[in-house]
């Protein structure tokens, strides 16, 4: 019987990969490809369909809600979680067939990670960088993260934001080529988010290609080139943080103070407003176009004027919002009061 030259499974790999390059830019080069990632923990399904590429050089963050399978999929990114179905590929590799070499070029930081309690920070950073052949100085970057002062303290005398610094440095002693970062700040206190924040542009910089998943929406308006959405393990949206606090963010904020109370109906009812919300005194409404003069005009004809007027750009944060919030969630006065 003659040989098959692809098998099905070769085949639609093939197929997967073609639907992700064509979503790229003419020449970006994808290092991370994942194509209808599937994964369950018995009858809890994590994953359905999780599907991106990831362009070299470039830092991509993965946002959604708790339990959303971010953890998940990044687990089957690196090569510690077996996905049921779908494909992974990492620098052209796929994790489980290829484990040394995607392990060689990859540094993960997990979101739970646990070290030996005995060992000192120094003697960790030292026993991960002998797993690698071009690992960074150890001294150099136990500075930059702030862990100088600590070298010589067993793991389990860390404070929480120490043991996140200390994970972070294990992720990148490696030299990696990709760096996985899990929940990268969290518990970190506000100076030290902004320096790791610099630490990360840093390696970026030297063309480390970064998957950050986070919370927080300012670190992925600073840090991501292009952001996923990931909601019920699925991908609900790709893009750049910017483009999609436009697209999906809801349009313009317009904040104020009715000089007297006025009926919801007249903002309601007009082109340029899409919601109205009431903070306190205060009102918010959202929308596009000429929102302000719109706005404006209306409150002038019931003889109302808008005081402590502020006007805001759609954000990340509103975007996340809109797109994660599911029905059952959502208030049935909202916009109708
Ligand atoms: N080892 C496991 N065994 C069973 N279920 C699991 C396991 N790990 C994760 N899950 C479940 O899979 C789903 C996705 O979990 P995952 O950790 O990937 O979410 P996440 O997006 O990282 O959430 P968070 O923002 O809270 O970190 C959740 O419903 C979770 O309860
Ligand atoms: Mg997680």
């Amino acid at each position: 019987m003659p040989r098959a030259t692809t098998s099905p499974v070769d085949q639609r790999a093939i197929a997967d990969a073609d639907l992700l390059t064509s979503t790229l830019a003419d020449g970006a080069h994808p290092i991370i490809e994942v194509a209808r990632l599937r994964k369950a923990y018995g009858s809890t399904v994590a994953l359905e369909d999780v599907s991106f590429a990831i362009v070299e050089g470039e830092i991509f963050g993965i946002l959604g809600p708790n339990g959303a399978g971010k953890t998940t999929t990044v687990e089957c990114l690196s090569g510690l979680r077996v996905p049921d179905s779908g494909t992974v590929r990492v620098l052209g590799l796929d994790p489980q067939h290829s484990r040394h070499a995607v392990r060689a070029s990859v540094g993960v930081q997990l979101q739970e990670g646990s070290m030996p309690a005995k060992l000192t920070v120094r003697e960790l950073v030292d026993l991960f960088a002998s797993f690698y052949a071009n690992p960074l100085d150890a001294t150099e970057l136990l500075e930059l993260l702030g862990l100088t002062a600590k070298c010589d303290d067993y793991y389990k005398r860390l404070s929480g934001g120490q043991k996140q610094r200390l994970s972070i440095a294990l992720a990148l002693i490696g030299n990696p080529k990709v760096a996985i970062l899990d929940e990268l700040t969290t518990g970190l206190d506000p100076q030290a988010r902004r320096e790791t924040w610099s630490l990360i542009e840093g390696v970026r910089d030297r063309g480390v290609t970064i998957v950050l998943v986070t919370h927080f929406m300012d670190e992925a308006e600073r840090l991501c080139d292009r952001v996923a959405l990931i909601d019920s393990g699925r991908v609900i949206a790709i893009d750049t943080p910017a483009g999609l606090a436009e697209r999906e963010g809801g349009g313009n904020h317009m904040r104020f103070h009715p000089s007297r109370p006025v009926d919801d109906s007249l903002l309601t009812g007009l082109r340029e407003v899409d919601r109205l919300e009431h903070q306190g005194d205060r009102i918010v409404v959202s929308g596009t176009g000429d929102l302000l003069g719109a706005v404006i005009s209306a409150l002038a004809t019931a003889g109302t004027e808008a005081k402590d007027v502020r006007l805001e750009s759609s954000t990340l944060e509103d975007a996340f919002v809109r797109l994660t919030e599911h029905p059952s969630e959502t208030s049935e006065e909202d916009g109708r009061r």
